[in-house]
């Protein structure tokens, strides 16, 4: 059972909606096959840039260049998590969206405070369509336990932990959440819909649907990401959030960095104290490389992007590409991504090179051989980039994903 020191139960009703959300840390004994890697954990920014060159370098494939064996870990984790209700709260058959982060956010990625919550996911899956959602920090980030940052964040381990938070829900034994769901659906975004697509590969019948946002199966642009991020140490980067605050760090901060990254988190305390091996983009221009279509978004949110992003490890890196190329799954899915997203179609969805192929997403059909064409949408977001959430029109694609689910009978009701 649950220790109750584990628990942090906080009941919070927003003032800016009527929604109503619980945070809660939940311990998890989980267990997956890892790599192991026959490399150094890069310990300074000149290792980490090293990890990247060898990550781009054309002709190989680092991760299996790089991977000595597999083992077994298992351990127990606690995963920091946010669960929400609809305010209307009368749903006898409710369903449950879970939602997993991608590279470089936390689980506020779904529920962004900016702007009154005018971009918040949470908001319109909750208020707008009745569904309950939960959120989460990947394990290794944010608030949930951190690890060794090559052989033990892995994305494997993580979805052993999505796993686990799911036969929770289904089995009605989540600490704190008495409500029973009779559906159970599944939203990634980027990497975490790579787990979500994994997760559903060796559970086909863990999830009543999924959806993939800024997604797609084509590995051909995933170096722009890493090249573009300009990934560094975490803690050297944000220093006061991230690391240890001493006056040779901060002064090597702001030789090397910006004012926004130095500045972040000043008064964050006790601090998240990543070790090295966690890495971060160096700054707000690399952020808008990765994350953001220009012209389509406001220049404030950001900065909040960059003044709360999460960093990755460098086992995270070397995971996140290992998927199956068919996958087990037959329920529906829905891959919706950013016209523009930068790591899964290079800046541009529509640029296939051949009429027939609509989209690159669309080509995701071919990887789910065991679902119906009518339970298989590919839709492009137009003006966005790869962090759809933080563009103008978000909500737009939040009423997409919303409807998808809806039309395919997993509506809360
Ligand atoms: C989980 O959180 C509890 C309560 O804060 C703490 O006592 C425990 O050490 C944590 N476990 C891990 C694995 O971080
Ligand atoms: C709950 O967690 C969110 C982050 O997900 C945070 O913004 C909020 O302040 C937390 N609420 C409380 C009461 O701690
Ligand atoms: C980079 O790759 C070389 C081999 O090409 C390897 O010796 C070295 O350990 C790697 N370093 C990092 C940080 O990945
Ligand atoms: C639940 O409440 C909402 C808002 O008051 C209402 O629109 C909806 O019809 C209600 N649903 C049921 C099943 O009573
Ligand atoms: C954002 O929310 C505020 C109130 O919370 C509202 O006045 C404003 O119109 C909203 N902005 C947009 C763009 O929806
Ligand atoms: C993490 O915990 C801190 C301290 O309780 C809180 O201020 C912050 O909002 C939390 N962040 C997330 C993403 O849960
Ligand atoms: C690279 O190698 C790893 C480990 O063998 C494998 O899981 C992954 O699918 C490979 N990636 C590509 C793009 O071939
Ligand atoms: C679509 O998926 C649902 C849920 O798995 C299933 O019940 C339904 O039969 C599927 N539709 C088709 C046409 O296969
Ligand atoms: C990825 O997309 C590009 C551009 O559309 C295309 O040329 C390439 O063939 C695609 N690769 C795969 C493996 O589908
Ligand atoms: C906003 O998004 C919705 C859903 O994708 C789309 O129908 C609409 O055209 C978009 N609006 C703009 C101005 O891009």
């Amino acid at each position: 059972m649950y220790a109750q020191s584990a628990l942090a139960i906080v009941l919070l009703a927003r003032s800016a909606t009527a929604k109503v959300c619980m945070n809660m840390t939940v311990p998890v004994d989980i267990s997956a096959r890892t790599g192991v890697f026959n490399i150094a954990v890069p310990q300074t920014n000149l290792d980490a840039t090293t990890f990247i060159q060898n990550q781009t370098q054309q002709g190989r494939n680092f991760t299996e260049f790089a991977l000595l064996d597999y083992a077994t870990t298992s351990g127990r984790y606690n995963i920091s998590t946010q669960f929400c209700m609809p305010s209307a709260g009368n749903a006898t058959n409710p369903t449950i969206q879970i939602l997993t982060h991608g590279i470089g956010f936390d689980k506020t990625y779904w529920d962004l405070p900016y702007d009154n919550c005018n971009y918040s996911y949470v908001d319109v899956a909750t208020d707008a369509y009745n569904y309950y959602t939960l959120s989460y920090d990947r394990l290794g980030i944010g608030n949930s336990s951190h690890g060794e940052p090559l052989n033990e964040i892995q994305s494997f381990l993580e979805v052993a932990a999505l796993a686990e938070l799911t036969m929770m829900l289904r089995k009605s034994i989540f600490p704190g959440v008495t409500q029973k769901f009779g559906k159970i659906t599944h939203v990634g975004h980027s990497f975490g819909s790579a787990q979500t697509y994994s997760l559903v590969n060796m559970y086909p019948d863990i999830s009543d649907g999924i959806v993939l946002t800024g997604f797609s199966m084509n590995g051909s642009f995933v170096g722009f990401f890493g090249a573009g991020g300009d990934f560094i140490q975490a803690n050297l980067n944000q220093p006061f959030r991230f690391g240890k605050v001493d006056t040779a760090t901060v002064l090597a901060v702001l030789n090397m960095f910006s004012l926004t990254d130095l500045v972040a988190g000043v008064n964050a305390a006790p601090g998240l104290d990543y070790p090295n091996g966690y890495l971060t983009n160096s700054n707000i221009n690399a952020n808008q490389y990765l994350f953001f279509l220009p012209g389509f978004f406001n220049p404030c949110i950001l900065l909040a992007s960059e003044q709360t992003k999460q960093p990755v490890t460098v086992g995270e890196l070397l995971t996140l590409g290992s998927l199956p190329a068919m996958n087990a799954y037959a329920g529906p899915v829905l891959v919706i991504t950013g016209s523009n997203d930068l790591p899964y179609c290079g800046g541009d969805c529509l640029a296939t090179g051949d009429p027939a192929i609509a989209s690159i997403p669309a080509t995701v059909a071919k990887n789910f051989p065991m679902v119906s064409p009518s339970n298989f949408t590919a839709y492009i977001q137009p003006n966005s980039g790869h962090g759809i959430n933080f563009h103008y029109n978000a909500t737009g694609a939040y009423a997409v994903i919303n409807s998808f689910l809806n039309s395919k009978g997993l509506m809360s009701i």
